[in-house]
């Protein structure tokens, strides 16, 4: 396995449009497992192949407190979505930046392939339906950013790119762990 470099708002290739995966083979595991190392590492709760540049329709997710249940996700389609719910989120791409958002279901229906390029349908509430929501929208080239206003965005652009001047970096601050950053 090894760990990916995970691009960073606001890197144009994070909003690539990611292509669908014809056939989860060998290269396909190896992303995934590649990612799943890269959120933990991080540490995250979601990751969208996008982040780390590969344009494809790829996401895992780790929302368990012990960090041991990993999910992968192979062209995912949300089914089903009902309710509204208010939860501040956090980005791996957007580092040290929290905000709260409005706009995520409550309760979701996913289909998507697994690891084996199996189907499965899963139902989701809570942090899981909030993360693979999230996820999702990177692999539409969208961020959580994106739903907030041009005034505050572009605020948060101007931070991160001040950061990367001083610091070299913008990624030192992902001090508010109660959040999940995904
Ligand atoms: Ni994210």
């Amino acid at each position: 396995m090894a760990k990916l470099n995970i691009l960073e708002f606001p890197d144009p290739r994070l909003r690539t449009v990611a292509r669908p995966v014809a056939a989860v083979d060998d290269e396909v595991r190896r992303l995934i497992d590649d990612m799943l190392e890269t959120m933990y590492a991080a540490p995250g709760v979601g990751l969208a192949a996008t982040q780390v540049d590969v344009h494809r329709r790829v996401l895992v997710v780790d929302v368990t407190q012990d960090q041991n249940q990993p999910l992968a996700f192979v062209n995912p389609e949300i089914l089903e979505r009902e309710g509204a719910v208010e939860a501040e989120e956090g980005c791996l791409s957007v580092p040290g930046i929290f905000d709260t958002l409005t706009s995520r279901s409550s309760r979701i229906v996913v289909r998507a392939l697994d690891r084996d390029g199996k189907r499965f349908e899963m139902e989701a509430d809570g942090l899981l339906a909030i993360c693979i929501q999230h996820e999702m929208d990177h692999l539409e080239g969208k961020l959580f950013v994106d739903y907030l206003s041009d005034l505050k965005r572009t605020r948060i652009r101007k931070k991160l790119e001040k950061e990367r001047r001083e610091n070299g970096t913008a990624s030192g601050r992902r001090e508010r762990s109660s959040v999940p950053v995904i």
